[in-house]
């Protein structure tokens, strides 16, 4: 064994090393420490060496290996770090980059439209109340005070459903109103039974049923309809609501508000709800025309007690809006239909996008 050996094994294995790669590294390793690799057999070769001999010997040989396996576990260092930096580098996520690509999909005007309600009353402590879309003539008509003779039936053009043996045929709701009922009703038997109860304040946004077809009508509309009823309710706080309402979701603070006289069954006095806006030039808040958007009025005390509420003791207001109309008029849309066509490129120009909340805070 000698020295010379011993070097020239270094000499040629550490470059060899320096300039591995993962796979070759291995090899390396293998041939050089492996079971049968160089510098084992060395170590080996020393049991047959007298002893002054291997202690020289042994002494080299451990060197180189000590050498041999540094050279290897810097080497791994270095390949382990290249191949994480590699990874990141290919893995890596630019958060500047847009969260969605264009070709996602737009929130519908008329979701909007809801959003934007819900916002815009959550801020007057308003809740969001839903009821189903088939309802009994009951709630949809005679709790409201519409009996069956009565002619404001024949003034929605009704969609009935079969009716069961000696009832009256469930209906298709012509209108959010029976909602107004479904809320009392479970009021008077919970909340309003109490000393002070907390009053009603609801909208409730959803889908209605005429049957009727034209460029402003659809067989199938939303409405929102509003309720409050508690203690002293007024019609000024009627008209308040209804001011903040109507200039918060067009976003036009000023925007005049007229309550005009006029009929529901279920409310007593009624009122027709009209903004001011220019005929000509279809500009809103401006001229000195009236468009209608709306009924309202104090809830009717025939309601309030088919509901179980003493109307000595409560008082409310309701109103209800078309949300076609509203969402027509912020947006300048001149035909309902467009709205169920699911044209792509009308809803991709009319529709919101999901990432912005309507929020007063933000802009509606
Ligand atoms: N339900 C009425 C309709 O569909 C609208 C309406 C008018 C709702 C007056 C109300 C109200 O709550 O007070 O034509």
């Amino acid at each position: 064994m000698q020295s010379d050996d011993l070097r020239s094994l270094t000499d040629t294995a550490l470059p060899a090393i320096a300039a591995a790669n993962a796979a070759s590294l291995e090899e390396l390793r293998v041939c050089l420490l492996g079971k049968n690799g160089r510098v084992t057999m060395l170590l080996k070769s020393l049991g047959g060496m007298d002893p002054e001999a291997r202690k020289a010997a042994g002494a080299l040989i451990n060197l180189a290996k000590t050498q041999i396996t540094d050279a290897i576990s810097a080497r791994r260092a270095v390949l382990d770090e290249q191949a994480l930096a590699q990874r990141l580098a290919a893995e890596r996520i630019d958060v500047t980059q847009p969260p969605r690509p264009d070709s996602t999909g737009v929130v519908h005007p008329l979701s909007r439209t809801q959003e934007e309600l819900a916002s815009i009353f959550a801020t007057m402590g308003f809740a969001i109340a839903e009821g189903p879309d088939i309802e009994s003539d009951w709630n949809n008509f005679s709790a409201l005070n519409i009996p069956s003779h009565h002619p404001a039936r024949a003034m929605m053009d009704t969609f009935y459903l079969e009716a069961p043996k000696n009832a009256p045929p469930p209906v298709l709701r012509t209108h959010t109103s029976p909602v107004q009922i479904r809320t009392m009703l479970e009021w008077a038997k919970t909340e309003g039974l109490g000393a002070s109860p907390a009053p009603i304040r609801i909208i409730v946004p959803g889908r209605t049923f005429r049957a009727d077809h034209d460029a402003t009508h659809s067989p199938m509309f939303h409405q929102c309809e509003g309720l409050v009823i508690g203690e002293g309710i007024t019609l000024g706080h009627l008209k308040g609501c209804l001011i903040d309402f109507l200039r918060g979701y067009f976003g036009i603070p000023e925007l005049p508000v007229r309550l005009r006289s006029s009929y529901f069954p279920f409310t007593e006095p009624s009122m027709e709800v009209d903004i001011g806006w220019n005929r000509k030039t279809g500009e809103l808040g401006g001229g000195a025309d009236w468009l209608e958007i709306g009924g309202s009025g104090m809830v009717h005390p025939n309601v309030l007690a088919n509901c179980g509420i003493d109307p000595r003791r409560f008082q409310g207001f309701a109103f209800g809006v078309g949300l076609e109309r509203i969402t027509m008029l912020k947006h300048g849309i001149a035909d309902l239909r467009l709205f169920f066509e699911s044209d792509v490129r009308w809803l991709r120009h009319y529709g919101a996008s999901p990432l912005t909340q309507a929020s007063l805070h933000e802009g509606i």
